[in-house]
Order: C-alpha cells, then sequence, then structure tokens
C-alpha cells in the first residue's frame, strides 16, 4: 500500500524536483492569476497533497509549484512509509519531497504523527506495552528528524472519524488500545516538547456533514479542544479534512456556526483536504463540473467568512492523482463513473473548481 523509492532514487529525483518550476502552460487557460496569489488576496494560504507523482509527472510538479503556497505529503510522512518494519527507519523519500518542496519555497505540512489508521502490521501485532513504546519511539524519531522544516504538523489524525457504531466515540486502533484517549494528549505534549516552532494541528474527518455522524464528530471535537487547551496543552490549529460527499446532507451556515465554535478556544482553522466526491452529480460532465463548482462556491464562501480561517488545502490538485481515482476507492463506494474532485481535470486544465475557489477566496478580500 505504500509506495516507496529507495534513497538513491529519491535524492536524484529530488534534484529533478529542485529544478522545476517554470510557469505552467495551463494557466494561460485560468486568466493571470493562480490560486495561490488568489489565496493570498483573501489573506489565507492556499495549499495541495501531493506525492511521489511530483517527482515523475513534469508537468504536473510544474503546475504544481505555480498554484500552491503550502504542500502537504499524502503519504510520504505517514507511519508505514517511514518506519515499516520495527525500527528501520526510510526518511529518503519524505526528505526529497520535503527538501525539493522547500528548495522551491513551498511551506511544507507534516501528515501525521498519530493516527489509528493506515499503521503497519507489525504495530498491530504488539501488545499494549510494546505499543505504548513504539508510540512514544516514532514520535521521539520523526518530530527531530524534520524539525526547522516543517510549518505545521497533524499531530493526531482523525480522533473520532466516524464512530463506527457509535458516532462521536473515538477511533479504535492500537494507539487507543494502549492509553485510552491519553495518547492524544500524550502526542501533543511530545510534539511541543521536540518542536517548538511547527503549529501543532488536530485533524479530522466527516465535521461538515449535518447528519447524525457529523453532528456528534462535531460536538466531540469541541469537547477534546476544551480538554486539549484544559490540560494546558498547546494547540494551534484544528484541520478539518472536508472531503465533501454530497450524498450526504450538508448545513454550510451550521458548519460555519461549527467554525466559530471553534474559533471562540482561540486556535486557527484549517481546511486542510478539500475535495469534492460527485457521486451524486450528473453524468454530462459539463453538468457536474458545474455542480462540483457551485458546492465549492457554497462551502469556501460560507467557511471564508469565519476569520479563523487561515488556510485551504485540496486533496491533489488534478483529477488525474485524486485518491479517490484509486482502485481500492473506485471500489469501496462502487464509483462507476471517473470521480471529478479538483481544480484541474486530468489533462491539467482548469475546471470550473478552480474559478470556484479563485472567486471565493478573492471575494473574502472584497
Ligand atoms: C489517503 C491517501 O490519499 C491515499 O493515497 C491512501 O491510500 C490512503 O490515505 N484522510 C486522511 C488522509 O487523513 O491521510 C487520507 O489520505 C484521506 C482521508
Amino acid at each position: 500500500m505504500t509506495r516507496r523509492f529507495d534513497r538513491r532514487q529519491a535524492l536524484k529525483i529530488a534534484g529533478a524536483l529542485a529544478l522545476g518550476g517554470a510557469v505552467s502552460p495551463a494557466l494561460a487557460h485560468a486568466g493571470e492569476t493562480t490560486l495561490r496569489a488568489a489565496a493570498r488576496q483573501g489573506g489565507l494560504s492556499y495549499g495541495a497533497a501531493g506525492d511521489v507523482e511530483l517527482f515523475t509527472d513534469t508537468e504536473y510538479r510544474t503546475l504544481f509549484l505555480s498554484e500552491a503556497e503550502v504542500f502537504t505529503p499524502t503519504n510520504a510522512l505517514k507511519f508505514p512509509t517511514l518506519q515499516p518494519t520495527e525500527g528501520h527507519w526510510d526518511f529518503g523519500t519524505a526528505d526529497s519531497l520535503v527538501d525539493g518542496a522547500r528548495a522551491k519555497g513551498l511551506r511544507v505540512h507534516g501528515h501525521n504523527l498519530a493516527w489509528n489508521d493506515w499503521l503497519p502490521d507489525w504495530v498491530k501485532a504488539l501488545s499494549w506495552k510494546d505499543a505504548r513504546r513504539a508510540f512514544d519511539a516514532h514520535i521521539d524519531k520523526v518530530v527531530p528528524h524534520f524539525a526547522g522544516r516543517l510549518v505545521s504538523w497533524d499531530v493526531v489524525n482523525e480522533p473520532f472519524y466516524l464512530g463506527f457504531d457509535k458516532p462521536g466515540t473515538y477511533r479504535p486502533g492500537p494507539w487507543l488500545d494502549a492509553f485510552g484517549p491519553g495518547y492524544i494528549f500524550r502526542a501533543f505534549k511530545r510534539t511541543a516538547e521536540l518542536d517548538p516552532h511547527a503549529k501543532l494541528v488536530l485533524n479530522e474527518a466527516w465535521t461538515e456533514r449535518t447528519d447524525v455522524v457529523g453532528l456528534a464528530v462535531r460536538r466531540a471535537l469541541l469537547r477534546l479542544i476544551d480538554e486539549i487547551k484544559d490540560k494546558g496543552l498547546r494547540l494551534d490549529a484544528v484541520g478539518l479534512q472536508a472531503h465533501l460527499t454530497p450524498q450526504i446532507p450538508y448545513d454550510d451556515k451550521s458548519f460555519a456556526d461549527f467554525l466559530h465554535e471553534i474559533a471562540a478556544r482561540k486556535v486557527e482553522i484549517y481546511i486542510s483536504e478539500f475535495d469534492v466526491l460527485d457521486i451524486a452529480y450528473p453524468d454530462d460532465i459539463t453538468a457536474r463540473d458545474k455542480a462540483v463548482a457551485e458546492r465549492t462556491r457554497a462551502f469556501l464562501d460560507a467557511v471564508l467568512a469565519v476569520p479563523a480561517v487561515t488556510r485551504v488545502v485540496t486533496w491533489g490538485l488534478s483529477d488525474r492523482y485524486s485518491w479517490w481515482r484509486d482502485p481500492s476507492m473506485l471500489a469501496a463506494y462502487k464509483l462507476t463513473r471517473l470521480p471529478r474532485p479538483l481544480p484541474y481535470d486530468a489533462d491539467l486544465k482548469t475546471k470550473p473548481m478552480w474559478m470556484a475557489m479563485r472567486d471565493a477566496f478573492t471575494h473574502r478580500a472584497a
């Protein structure tokens, strides 16, 4: 499930990454501005997630470097990529991506340190005592390794997620088994000690939904923010993923109200993994892209009215590399069409979603 490069190859491609960066021809279709510039006008940073395609696809890399200010490595900093077997560390791909992006002026966000999903089998096989040791060892190795190079870290990812059969309860997994919810406070404490400069982020999914799941996760997350703060721990930002799946009910106004409740707790808000799954929209591509753009505009207008929102990151930049097109996701969601959830299509042409984002960003400045 992880795509890894050996170190020599990674260093070679880091050189290629550092060399890229001419203005992309695709931008000619989009007028003069970039999403980065439009976001800046609106007082926020725009970013995108990316992976090894930034090494292999030069046209895409050029586009990416033109558009994004923030870069979130999609999988390169996740636990199984960095520590595929116990005590064996592989920082090759991560270092190449992080250093290559920084060399081009991107600000890199770390994703992620403590997540009860996407863990290698060796972690799942540990006793709870050994899992405690592995948890600490991972943070103690990874945070200093990247300190000074990352602007922010998702310290904890998806603490609640679906709640499975009990919405709003903690996501199960090895770290919850080992420490109970204390794994969350432990991760924030240790990371703050090891990297005093990176902003520390609590990242969560599904809070945009206005159904039983979404509302339960909202309540649980607000309570958790209070608990982290009450313990005197540093929490700089809350990341809300915003993988919008419009077959599920949304109410942008009630989401904005929730954002105000977060903001009242004196933290920044990042929209951290934005994309729009088009499953509920028409087959016709023009109509579908229009619907995605309208959903984008309504969502961003509501979100950007909240001053605490300082960053919007899309989960990729082009449909060519959207995670919704992974075979596992197509199967899990029984998708019969290739999703078109991002601002650029698979040919790296701007879509109406791009215009909607640009307009929402610049509208905020007005
Ligand atoms: C996804 C990646 O995009 C996929 O390539 C990978 O197979 C699974 O993880 N929420 C998160 C991200 O926090 O880490 C996930 O990324 C998408 C959902």
